[in-house]
């Protein structure tokens, strides 16, 4: 079996029941409360490892966020109650940016979390007291290791007493600070040293997420799947022992750190409008892209494909499973073959009508997933075949 990395690519068997429709974005977010995701595509680094869309800033950045806000007015009655930026690195942008767009959300409702991406070497005391003091409660850093070799050949541009000294910085200023660490990395994993630096650095929520290799890091050699597994785990137990918890299957939290806008991707149904280019949302069964390109962008930045789900009720049901727990309440346990299998190897424990992630499960929670879509594909189909030959006998 396959070890599924991602969540998208673990609801990509749930893709055949997306059809495309025409529907205009404002008259869906109308009225509702949600969450707004900002994208700033805007990178002056070239990380080795990163798969994620982004250019570098070529356009002065006020028309860029010129058009972020036309968007966001063009959905006038929708309410961020959550606001993530992400990137890219959005501490690029100058703190008027920021400004701006949290003037919008503030006129409209008051956010309760207020969430930065950055990096180490994009980030100062300047820009630490302008975001704060615009509103931004929680940071999040890409720091991926600590470990000097590996970030030089993840293409870091700072060392780890660089990010040391950052992170303190950021701790300064912010309510919540955050980092992200990856695992399956070239030559071995520094996951637990990392794990023990955030821990003593009193760090309140990281991330972990094992690297989806690009051809820049799949050429070194990389731990097996094996190899892995124990690392993750070392990781996890250390910080169970060490007060953290999971809030979902990437995300461990000393109690400080809500990460409210995690939801986004185990709730499927709380509305995200996501603005600019490459960014996503949903609402109500819906699925918002926005193509890359900041050029186009800048033209016509209403210009979405939005798809619709027909297996909505399932996706709804399943991404729970990405917080650690599905309650088997209006899907039945006995459809799903794959939990029979995952609980036989531990990845699961059932009580009654929930089943409930273990330690190890959090580290197959995406394969698990994968597997529980390809159950409800089997099932859907069956139930379209058996229709389809009733009809057949009824026919004359
Ligand atoms: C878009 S980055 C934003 C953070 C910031 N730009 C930085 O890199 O420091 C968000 C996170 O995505 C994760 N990421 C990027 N490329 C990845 C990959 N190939 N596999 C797994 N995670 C990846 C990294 O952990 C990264 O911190
Ligand atoms: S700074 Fe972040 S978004 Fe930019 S290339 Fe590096 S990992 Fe990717």
């Amino acid at each position: 079996m396959d070890w599924i990395k991602t969540h998208h690519r673990a609801l990509s068997p749930l893709r055949p029941f997306f059809r495309d429709v025409d529907v205009s974005v404002p008259r869906l977010y109308r009225n509702r409360k949600g969450f707004l995701y900002v994208h700033v595509p805007f990178c002056t680094g070239n990380c080795t490892f990163c798969i994620l869309y982004r250019e570098r800033p070529t356009v002065p950045y006020e028309r860029y966020v010129n058009a972020l806000l036309r968007e966001l007015r063009n959905c006038h009655s929708f309410k961020p109650v959550v606001v993530y930026f992400g990137g890219g690195t959005p501490t690029l942008l100058p703190a008027e940016g920021f400004g701006e767009i949290l003037d919008e959300v503030t006129s409209r409702t008051s956010p309760g979390e207020v969430t930065v991406e950055s990096t180490v070497s994009e980030f100062d005391e300047e820009k630490a007291r302008a975001l704060s003091e615009l509103g931004v409660n929680r940071i999040s850093f890409g720091i991926q290791t600590f470990e000097g070799r590996k970030r030089a050949l993840l293409g870091r541009r700072s060392g780890a007493e660089e990010a040391f000294k950052k992170l303190k910085l950021a701790m300064e200023y912010f309510d919540v600070v955050s980092v992200d660490l990856l695992y399956d990395l070239p030559f071995g994993n520094t996951l637990l040293e990392d794990v023990e630096t955030v821990i003593k650095l009193d760090i309140d929520g990281l991330s972990i997420y094992p690297l989806e290799h690009t051809p820049l890091t799949a050429k070194y050699p990389h731990p097996s799947v094996e190899e892995n597994l124990r690392d993750f785990l070392s990781a996890v137990t250390f910080l169970y022992e060490h007060g953290y918890r999971h809030l979902s299957m990437n995300h461990f939290t000393n109690g400080r750190d809500g990460f409210l806008y995690s939801v986004t991707f185990t709730r499927p149904e709380v509305p995200l409008l996501g603005i600019g280019p490459g960014a996503g949302g949903h609402v109500m069964g819906h699925r918002i892209f926005h193509s890359p390109g900041v050029g186009r962008y800048l033209s016509n930045p209403y210009s979405v494909k939005a798809v619709l789900s027909g297996a909505f009720d399932f996706e709804r049901f399943a991404s729970r499973l990405f917080e650690g727990r599905l309650t088997f309440d209006t899907f039945r346990l006995e459809d799903f073959p794959s939990l029979a299998i995952a609980e036989e190897r531990g990845w699961v424990e059932v009580r009654g009508k929930t089943a409930l992630l273990t330690p190890l499960g959090l580290f197959w929670a995406n394969t698990l997933a994968y597997l529980m879509c390809l159950d409800y594909v089997r099932t859907r189909l069956e139930a379209a075949l058996g229709e389809a030959e009733v009809g057949g006998e009824a026919a004359p």
